[in-house]
């Protein structure tokens, strides 16, 4: 990738895309074309504040060639984020899954056949199941994929997508495989913001069972320059897994929530167990340490989630619209 490119950011308006946005206006000199459809879980505020001459936002589907196509001819690299995220509606419904990612991203890999644009696949550790809790191994490049939900199989089956296209056509692909992100911008549908705002709201946290499932935590802003370092000097046709060290129970991520918010550590509900529920994920991300020369800066949990708590308070007309909404879906299904 030269220094100043024009890149296609699909999904740019969703948590982690915009986070990315606002991470290279920030650290690169670089253009960005967001394709975004903007589903519920996308919002055009999220990319407030850019400047226009850098950042332009192209209201679409991933799905629909005859958009995607000349978009994809434009850009010097395609950085695709759009999906359907959330494991829970997965389960109740997961039609939009299948379209979004899967035929979202076959229809995004052809455009890049056509016209020979570099693409990067941004991808979930859930493809590869999950571990026991007393597991010594993490996952690696080397892991066979397992995915539990229809969320998961879905991004499996766009990351096998994506290997048979480098593989089958040449295209100059690379995908990354990253754990659990926190950080602002995040849909309050997800476990961190939801607690956040619930307690804003004077609302106890809800914990699915018994809350001893173990997640990787790593900040947006962590992702997002690993990202970049895999568009600068990651080899076409590799995987990287993205993670930072940041394996914490359920259960301590809402005592540390509640104690930052100034309430007890046990104020908190057990609710239904979520159907499936992987139990633990843990990212090796040795080959982009030692490859690539990645690092995270954001080391410390409890302040990362700290920052987190206070961008919510100060940003409540940002998630206040997605809420009541997330909380009616929530209660339907015993969560
Ligand atoms: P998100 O749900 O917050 O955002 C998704 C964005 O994609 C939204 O802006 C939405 O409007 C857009 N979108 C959905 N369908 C679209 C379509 N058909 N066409 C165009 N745009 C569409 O998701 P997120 O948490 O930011 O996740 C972004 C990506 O990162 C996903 O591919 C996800 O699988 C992956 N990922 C997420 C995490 C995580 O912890 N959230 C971890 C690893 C990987
Ligand atoms: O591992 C990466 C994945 O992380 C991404 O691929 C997904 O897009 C992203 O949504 C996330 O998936 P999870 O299912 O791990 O995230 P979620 O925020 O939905 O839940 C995190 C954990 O918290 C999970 O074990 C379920 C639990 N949970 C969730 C909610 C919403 C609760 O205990 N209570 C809740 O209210």
């Amino acid at each position: 990738l030269e220094a100043m490119s024009s890149l296609l950011v699909t999904g740019g308006a969703g948590f982690i895309g915009s986070n990315f946005v606002h991470y290279v206006v920030q650290h690169t000199d670089h253009d960005v074309v967001v394709l975004d459809s903007l589903t519920y879980a996308g919002d055009e505020a999220s990319l407030a504040g850019l400047p226009a001459d850098r950042v332009r936002l192209v209201v679409g589907d991933v799905a629909d060639a005859e958009q995607v196509d000349p978009l994809v001819a434009a850009a010097d690299a395609v950085v695709h984020y759009a999906a359907e995220s959330h494991n829970d509606n997965s389960l109740a419904d997961p039609s939009a899954f299948l379209q979004t990612n899967i035929v979202g991203t076959y229809t995004l890999l052809e455009a890049a056949r056509k016209h020979g644009t570099r693409f990067h696949h941004i991808s979930t550790d859930e493809v590869y199941g999950d571990l026991e809790l007393d597991d010594p191994e993490k996952f690696t490049p080397e892991t066979p994929y397992n995915p539990s939900s229809p969320y998961s199989s879905t991004k499996a089956g766009s990351d096998l997508l994506v290997r048979a296209w480098v593989r089958s056509f040449g295209v100059e692909a690379t995908i990354s495989n990253c754990s659990n992100n926190y950080g602002p911008r995040q849909h309050v549908e997800k476990f961190i913001p939801r607690q956040i705002t619930n307690l804003l709201d004077g609302v106890r946290p809800r914990l699915y069972g018994e809350g001893l499932n173990v997640r990787d935590w790593i900040h947006a802003d962590d992702h997002s320059a690993a990202v970049l370092r895999i568009l600068e000097a990651g080899r076409i046709g590799e995987t990287y897994l993205i993670g930072a060290d940041g394996e914490v129970n359920n259960r301590e991520v809402i005592e540390t929530i509640l104690t930052e918010m100034g309430r007890s550590a046990d104020d908190f509900d057990h609710v239904r167990d979520r159907p499936g529920h992987d139990m633990r994920y843990a990212i090796d991300a040795a080959k982009l340490r030692e490859e690539l020369g990645w690092e995270p800066q954001f080391t410390d949990f409890r302040s990362g989630l700290r920052d987190t708590i206070a961008w919510y308070r100060d940003n409540e007309s940002w998630w206040r619209g997605q809420k009541a909404e997330v909380e009616a879906k929530y209660a339907k299904a015993g969560h």
